[in-house]
Parts: structure tokens; sequence; C-alpha cells
């Protein structure tokens, strides 16, 4: 099961087993940042490793908590944030970018508007990639940073009742969130508009996996019973069509008046940005989890690179003094 060397473009790039001791090494990356009960931040060594992060989409979240990650880590980051600023804009290929770069550090973070431009960097690359979003295709970092918020709360990943609703067609996150639940044995229903439903190729997927996905575009319809929902922007960005934007664009509206029909324990989780689905009124709902689970994102990513650097065993013990002890 060892992680070292690998990368990461699909979330079926790993398995359940190799998922979990990514998320039992973030508890230990999570207590090391002081979330434990005690409060105790334990001291981390200075690594001697740099982290490269290449965004050609914009991004908050994502680059920041990688970038804040390395460095909780004791180690160094060079950032190429706006692809305008790169030899990109000179005619640079992506395999080119990701060769030369593989030269400046140990591990590469890419995000790139193409599907499949994860794994043409990953091929070329001569150390680590991590995918953090290819086009629509998929974000399997922020699955991570999704079940390690939702296995913290429910206790397990397994047999939960799920809704994934919004922009299931463009949601990069929703595709690599998917398979990964229904590998666990989650109940999947796919609340969109019929034009935003989940590609037929992930639905395939899904079902080869286990589940047997409901479909709906009711919202209302589909809170009962459920462990968790998950809120998704409608992807702007993605249209070919602004009038098809337009169009669905406030489609649904998570608020106070539609989580009275919600489930007591129903988590709201939501990758983020938000831009009007999710009422702000619903932020003091203790069943709304989003913020806590964005800064879930640094012990996450932490354990990530931590794994691929070789630097914790798979047992999550530490091979550096003043890192996480066992
Ligand atoms: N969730 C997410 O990917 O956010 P950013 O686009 O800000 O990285």
């Amino acid at each position: 099961m060892a992680l070292t060397g690998r990368d990461l473009v699909s979330i079926l790039d790993f398995s359940n087993d190799e998922i979990t001791l990514v998320l039992d090494t973030a508890e230990q990356m999570a207590e090391a940042l002081g979330w434990g009960e005690d409060g105790k931040t334990q001291p981390l060594a200075p690594l001697d490793r740099i982290l490269a992060t290449l965004f050609f989409e914009p991004s908050t979240r994502t680059r920041m908590s990688f970038e804040s990650a390395m460095l909780r880590l004791g180690g160094s980051v060079i950032s190429m944030a706006d692809a305008r600023a790169s030899s990109a804009a000179k005619g640079e290929t992506l395999a080119d970018a990701a060769r030369i770069v593989s030269g400046y550090c140990d591990i590469i973070v890419c995000r790139h508007p193409e599907n499949g431009s994860a794994q043409a960097f990953a091929q070329a690359a001569s150390v680590p990639v991590i995918n953090a979003g290819d086009g629509h295709n998929e974000h399997p970092t922020q699955t991570l940073t999704d079940l390690f918020c939702l296995r913290r709360h429910k206790g397990t990943l397994e047999g939960l009742r799920v809704g994934l609703c919004g922009d299931l067609k463009y949601g990069r996150t929703v595709h690599s969130l998917a398979p990964a639940l229904a590998r666990s044995g989650c109940e999947l229903i796919f609340i969109s508009p019929p034009a935003l439903a989940m590609p037929e190729e992930l639905s395939q997927k899904v079902q080869e996996l286990g589940a047997q996905p409901q479909v709906t575009d009711d919202l209302a319809g589909a809170l009962d019973g459920l462990d968790m929902l998950y809120m998704t922007r409608i992807q702007q960005e993605r249209f070919a069509d602004p009038a098809e934007y337009e169009e669905y664009k406030g489609v649904y509206v998570l608020d106070e008046k539609l989580m009275k029909k919600a489930p007591e324990d129903m988590l709201v989780l939501h990758p983020l940005p938000r831009v009007d689905e999710i009422a702000p009124e619903m932020d003091d709902d203790p069943r709304a989890v989003y913020f806590e689970q964005a800064a879930g994102g640094v012990p996450v990513r932490m354990a990530l690179i931590a794994l691929l650097l070789g630097i914790v065993e798979d047992s999550g013990a530490s091979k550096r003094s003043g890192l996480v002890e066992p």
C-alpha cells in the first residue's frame, strides 16, 4: 500500500484502504496543528523538500491549502499561480512544462482547464503529480477533504445516504466524490436539472462500483433520510452559451425553510466557492459544516504530500523527528 512516489490524478487511483490511510494520517496532522482536544501544537521539523503549484485556473482554497500544508510540514513552496506569467503564454506545451518543473521541485500540484491534462502532466513529470482539478473531469483532493469532514462527523464512510445537488454535469468535485462514495457502499441521490445531470459514463461507473443512484430534480423531495447533502455551484465558466448559464443559475437555493424539511443530523457540505446556492443564513446552522470542511484541506493535503514524498510511513508514523508521533 506504499503511496511513496505515486501520482494522484483520479480518486480511483487510490484504493479504499489507501484513502483510509490518507484520512488517518490527516487526523494525525490535524492533531499536530492543534485540532486535538488539548489544542497542543507539536513542533514540525524543517523539511528539505519543495512543492511546486501550477495553477492555470483560479483557485483560493486548493492552492492556498496546498501551500499552507507544505509550509506546515516544514517544506518550501514555489508557485506559478497565473499561467499568463509562465512560458505557456509563449506556446510551451504542458508536457514540456512538466519535465522542466520536475527539475525544480520534489512534488507538483497542477490545475488546468482541460480534461485529462493532469494525466498528461503526470506522464511527462518525473516527480509525483497531484491533480488539483482538470477541466470538468476530476478534483480528487477535494474528495479527500470531503471524506475527511464526513468521516469526522459520521464516524464512517460506509453505507451513508448522500445527495449530490447542483451542476453534476460540469462539477468536477462530484465527478471524484460520487465514485469514492459508491465504492464505500453509499446510497447516492443525484439532484440536478436534467440538462445538468451526471454524465452517463460517471453514472455507469458508480453502478459498476455497486451504487444504484436515484435521479431527481426535486431537492426538497430528496432530503428525507439523507446523512449528507453536498451542494455545488452552477459552473458558469464551463458553459459555452452564457444564456444557458442564466437559465440555471439560482435553480437551487438551500435556505432555512428548506432545511426545516431536512433530517436533524443531515450535514451540509459544499466544496466552495458558493454563489447563491446556500443562503448566508444557513451558516449558523450546526449542520452546515462547509467552512470546517475547507479548513480540513490543510491536514488532508499535509497527509497526502507526506505520504507521496515518503516522509511518513504507511502506518502514519513519522520518519522525521518532530513531526507527528504515532
Ligand atoms: N474547492 C475548490 O477547489 O476551491 P478553489 O477553486 O478555491 O481551489
